[in-house]
């Protein structure tokens, strides 16, 4: 049974995390530097008081949630008493890697170990815990209170055991938008369900900052071609918001390990030159003033890109993990980003006679940029993913 959870790293995945599993009930032990220390607890201690102050938290207090928080910077030690470890370090494999030495050096034996990564391979942790059975993923969305999607992931050594008990205790731990939707993510595979249904459409987005910079266009007009009033960001403003380096690693990781087309277009390049990451440096792609979301004139698009082509990219490559066996459903991919993003399932609208179409979309926008990736693939052309439900 898990009591006490351990979390390592304490950025905002690590802060929010730490707030959820506190407020589902767990114990929690921070593995955090001095410096960062803080900056974390006050995080924390913000979501708690928020959310008291809205009667939110049931029948208990922040101050009696924090009483269960404790924090260490020795990792060996404090590994000692966890139940479940959960690793949210920076996206470096080696330190990955070697947090998940220690923690399998040093845990109870039945302790289970996790990892937030949203793009390493959970297999190589595994394989450096020295118990890979008891290690899998568990893919969070910032910022973790409010996101209801949680993914596991597990790899072909992650015992049925390990996949089952980091689901219900993920599926425990409080969301603020309602209940948590928790998938299985059946293969190791990059950027699992959620990050690589929209990879391609970064694909679309690099190229097409690039062509706006190349004609003169505003960055923010190819920003207006994907927004629309519904959406909490416009994608611009989420890149900012997640960071450009992440964005730029996580596509450097793509571009070795899926398709050469992920290279990183030269607008985002030089943003990550000249230290523009977004809302943590307070310019990325738009200026920021602290976390407020910034003023867009909403008038004008670019005329480049459309959500209907972000539709169609997100519906092959939900045919691409149908094919690579990451998930066995195609209402998973529809269920992941309606109830993660509140966005629709791009399955749904493909099969409301759309197919035609979007193979040609995708044929003209693959042509046009020359980006080979974006083409349909096999399952999307045949219509084979219809046997998939
Ligand atoms: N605990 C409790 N409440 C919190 C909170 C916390 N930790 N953080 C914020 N809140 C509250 C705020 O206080 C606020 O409440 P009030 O309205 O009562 O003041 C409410 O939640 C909304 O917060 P903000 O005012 O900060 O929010 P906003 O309206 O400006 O929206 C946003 C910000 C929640 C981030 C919203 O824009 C959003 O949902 N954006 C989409 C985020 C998204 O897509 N995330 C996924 C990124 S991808 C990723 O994470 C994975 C990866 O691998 C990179």
């Amino acid at each position: 049974m898990i009591k006490n959870v351990l979390v390592i790293g304490a950025g905002a995945m690590g802060a929010g995390i730490s707030q959820i599993a506190l407020m589902g009930g767990f114990n929690v032990s921070l593995v955090i530097k001095d410096k960062y220390f803080d900056k974390c607890i006050e995080k924390i201690r913000f979501g708690l008081e928020k959310l008291e102050s809205k009667k939110k938290l049931k029948k208990t207090t922040s101050k009696e949630l924090l009483t269960h928080l404790s924090r260490s910077t020795n990792l060996a030690e404090s590994v000692k008493k966890a139940d479940l470890v959960l690793e949210a370090v920076t996206e470096n494999l080696e330190i990955k890697k070697n947090v998940f030495k220690i923690a399998g050096e040093n845990s109870p034996e039945h302790c289970i170990l996790v990892s937030n990564t949203s793009s390493m391979s959970i297999k190589a942790l595994g394989e450096a815990s020295g118990r890979p059975e008891k290690v899998c993923g568990a893919h969070f969305f910032n910022p973790a209170p409010l996101m209801r999607l949680v993914e596991i992931v597990r790899t072909d050594k992650s015992s049925d055991e390990t996949i089952e008990i980091v689901k219900k205790w993920a599926e425990k731990l409080p969301c603020v938008r309602g209940k948590r939707y928790v998938p299985i993510v059946l293969k190791d595979r990059p950027g699992f369900i959620a990050n690589r249904l929209q990879a391609p459409g970064i694909i679309a987005l690099d190229w097409a900052l690039d062509y706006a910079v190349e004609n003169g266009i505003p960055l923010e007009h190819v920003d207006n071609d994907l927004f629309t009033p519904f959406m909490p960001m416009s994608p611009l403003i989420l890149l900012d918001y997640i960071g450009l380096d992440v964005n730029y690693s996580i596509s450097k990781h793509y571009e070795s390990v899926l398709h050469p087309d992920f290279k990183p277009g030269e607008v985002m390049s030089k943003k990550i030159e000249m230290n523009e990451l977004g809302v943590k440096t307070g310019k990325g792609l738009y200026e920021w003033k602290g976390n407020t979301l910034p003023e867009v004139d909403r008038t004008h698009k670019a005329g480049i890109l459309s959500l209907e082509l972000v539709f169609a990219l997100q519906a092959n490559e939900g045919c691409r993990l149908l094919e690579e066996k990451v998930v066995d459903k195609y209402s998973t991919v529809d269920d992941t980003l309606r109830n993660g993003f509140n966005m629709l399932g791009p399955f749904s609208i493909l099969m409301d006679g759309n197919e035609e179409k979007w193979i040609q979309l995708l044929e003209d926008f693959a042509k046009k940029s020359g980006k080979e990736y974006l083409k349909p693939c096999e399952l999307m052309k045949s219509g084979g993913y219809k046997e998939f439900h």
